[in-house]
């Protein structure tokens, strides 16, 4: 008789947990809109994508969206935490969270890449792309694949190339309007050996530093100058420390969005699937913005404040562009020749389509 009630209770309590236990896994699904993107997500991803700059630049942005379309295609099942202004990591400490899976995302300038993967130091050779299509079709063909490509044997794997826009440069000294006006001046510059060379060519001297630490610099003068895109400028109110800028577009600064490799392979089919239709949408949406972006940020610089804007002529800009061809031979060797024969081959159809 004892055994018997014994064998009752359990019998009762397991009916109760069962129940109770159903039913709360009810509740949890009911809370989440059906999604068939989301069947196979039992468990909550977070992913955590850390960046350096503001949050009203196109990469700011970009992070946002992304995280937000992430949000409602999973339903809440994947969280993007957005951590940007280098308030976790400068680009060099992120790029080692990243290998070592301290977190998940990071979307880099490719020359903060390039002092460990030197390939990446292509996108950086000066007047390669002559417009924003030039870049966009290096993003999408073969130099884009190739440059994914370096990224899979060191614990990376890329998911997007992200736009910027082209640089400027910046100084305290003097308007840059042909080459020798760059003689002696000193340029905060991202670890890239290409840009050190591009400056040394034009007789100046670089100093690489974090972007947390551009502002200062220029302030207290241990720089006289640097190059950016008008976003970065604008935003980091890096033009109210400077008397001159020149509308160059020597140059481009773009990112390549990266996820830690390991964690993208132990993701379920349908988390990865949403992650791809994320990025998606944000990278068509982002390269607009972009370029709409530094746009009306100019329209800002030139209101608010009484920094000497110039802009170069086609014969000034062929000046600059003579000075820094030599850069071109000099990197081949250790970019590779048939990535440097591919950037060359582009430039050279957008120059000569003018498109
Ligand atoms: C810089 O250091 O100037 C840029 O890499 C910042 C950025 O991420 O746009």
């Amino acid at each position: 008789m004892k055994s018997f009630l014994t064998i009752s209770l359990f019998v009762i309590i397991g009916l109760i947990t069962a129940v109770l236990v159903g039913f709360r896994e009810n509740l949890f699904a009911e809370n989440i809109p059906y999604d068939a993107e989301q069947e196979g997500l039992n468990q909550q991803i977070i992913i955590k994508f850390s960046h350096v700059v503001a949050e009203n630049t196109p990469k700011g942005l970009a992070a946002l969206k992304f995280a937000s379309i992430v949000k409602e295609k999973s339903g809440g099942q994947i969280e993007v935490q957005v951590f940007p202004n280098g308030m976790l990591y400068s680009e060099s400490q992120g790029i080692d969270a990243l290998r070592n899976g301290d977190i998940q995302m990071i979307a880099p300038a490719f020359s903060n890449l390039s002092l460990l993967i030197p390939q990446w130091l292509a996108m950086d050779l000066p007047y390669a792309f002559p417009n924003q299509k030039a870049v966009e079709e290096a993003f999408n063909g073969e130099i884009g694949a190739e440059l994914f490509r370096t990224l899979e044997s060191r614990n990376m794997k890329g998911l997007a190339f992200w736009s910027n826009g082209f640089k400027q440069m910046t100084n305290n000294r003097n308007p840059l309007i042909s080459p020798e006006d760059f003689k002696q001046l000193n340029f905060r510059i991202m670890p890239s050996e290409v840009i050190a060379a591009q400056f040394r060519l034009l007789g100046a001297r670089s100093t690489p530093l974090a972007f947390n630490e551009v502002y200062r610099s220029l302030l207290t003068g241990t720089v006289d100058g640097q190059e950016n895109t008008i976003s970065n400028i604008y935003t980091k109110r890096l033009y109210q420390t400077q008397n001159y800028m020149t509308l160059s577009n020597h140059g481009y600064l773009g990112y390549v969005v990266i996820i830690n490799k390991p964690f993208w392979e132990g993701l379920p089919k349908q988390a990865q699937r949403i992650i791809r239709q994320a990025m998606e949408e944000t990278t068509a949406w982002m390269n607009d913005q972009a370029v709409k972006m530094n746009q009306e940020q100019l329209e800002l610089i030139r209101h608010s404040s009484d920094i000497k804007i110039d802009e170069l002529d086609a014969a000034e800009r062929e000046q600059w562009i003579k000075a820094l061809e030599p850069v071109y031979r000099q990197f081949a060797p250790i970019i590779g020749e048939p990535l440097t024969s591919r950037i060359q081959s582009l430039r050279k159809k957008y120059i000569e389509s003018a498109d």
